[in-house]
């Protein structure tokens, strides 16, 4: 089986948990610190020797283009002011020997859908899929970690942590048979089972390898739950058919599809960012409580 060069990106989902934020742009272009989202997931997969970005896009997406693009006004501009490392910092956001190809998904039909979609691209050939939205801060970064297992086992491996046991309805939960290891076969895998229904509490989170027979079972594939097209679903299949692991990688994972999540992630990058990491620190410190942020009053939730 071969190397992993091709990445799918699905991008097409309409980020109600944002709006209005995403109302005409893209919740992967939300920022976490000066970065996107999108471009996180890129540098990920370039890490991980991956050459071909292709992002499966919907309506409102045009900012993620235009951000893997040249910005031939901008670069001339922060030129003529003398602003090189920004200038350089602006070029860094394509990373070096990668082709990028843009697929629209016309209608936001549902993950399995969008995985779809990137069929005529992807070929016979293993790939990747990342969402942006689930940033992951690991060392290796998780991709790379993946694909050592997957060129280990030369199977599909999924991106899989433990979730609070009331938190499976928000997660495809996979069943594995009992044992030890960070990386173990799938019995079976179910799209956001309620607390009690779950076969465990190992969550996928947005990462996958994935062998391109999946495109044969998510081509007649029905809506599953919440009326999409789930790639859960054809994974179940799949699953049934060749061997699926399950690899509960290293890393810390920020959901930056919901706000809380995209604000801890902003907390922790903030932290750690060689340019404003030591004042953030400083300020963070310097809180003797809540109630010293300035202009903050606590809210009191919804009722
Ligand atoms: P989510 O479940 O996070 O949905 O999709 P969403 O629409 O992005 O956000 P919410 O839940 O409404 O706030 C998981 C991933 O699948 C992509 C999304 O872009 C996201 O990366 N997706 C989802 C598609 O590309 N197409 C779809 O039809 C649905």
């Amino acid at each position: 089986m071969a190397q992993i060069t091709k990445a799918v990106f699905p991008v097409a989902g309409l980020g109600t948990r944002f709006l209005p934020a995403t109302k005409a742009s893209p919740k992967e272009m939300l920022p976490i610190v000066d970065k996107p989202l999108i471009q996180y997931a890129v540098e990920e997969a370039a890490a991980a020797g991956i050459t071909q970005m292709i992002f499966v896009t919907g309506r409102n997406k045009r900012a993620i283009e235009d951000h893997f693009d040249k910005n031939y006004e901008l670069e001339a501009e922060l030129e003529a002011r003398g602003k090189q490392s920004l200038l350089e910092e602006v070029r860094r956001a394509i990373p070096s020997g990668i082709t990028c190809i843009y697929l629209r998904q016309v209608d936001a039909l549902g993950l399995g859908h969008a995985v779809l979609c990137a069929r005529p691209v992807v070929g016979e050939e293993p790939f990747a899929v990342l969402l942006a939205d689930d940033l992951i801060d690991a060392q290796p970064p998780v991709l790379q970690q993946m694909k050592e297992l997957f060129l280990e086992a030369r199977c599909s491996v999924l991106g899989v942590q433990r979730v609070a046991p009331a938190d499976t309805g928000q997660y495809g939960i996979v069943k594995i048979d009992p044992g030890e290891g960070k990386a173990r076969r799938i019995r079976g895998i179910v799209e956001k089972p309620p607390p009690g229904a779950a076969p465990s509490t190992l969550g996928v989170v947005g990462r996958y390898i994935l062998t391109p027979r999946i495109f044969h079972h998510l081509e007649g594939l029905k809506p599953g739950a919440g009326g999409e097209i789930q790639l859960t679903d054809g994974i179940a299949a799949l699953a049934r058919e060749e061997p699926v692991m399950a690899f509960e990688f290293d890393g810390v994972r920020f959901d930056c599809g919901s706000k809380l999540g995209y604000l801890q992630a902003t907390v922790a990058y903030g932290l750690k960012h060689g340019e404003v990491g030591q004042a953030f620190a400083g300020y963070l410190a310097g809180l003797a409580s809540l109630r010293d942020v300035p202009g903050a009053v606590l809210a009191r939730g919804r009722e």
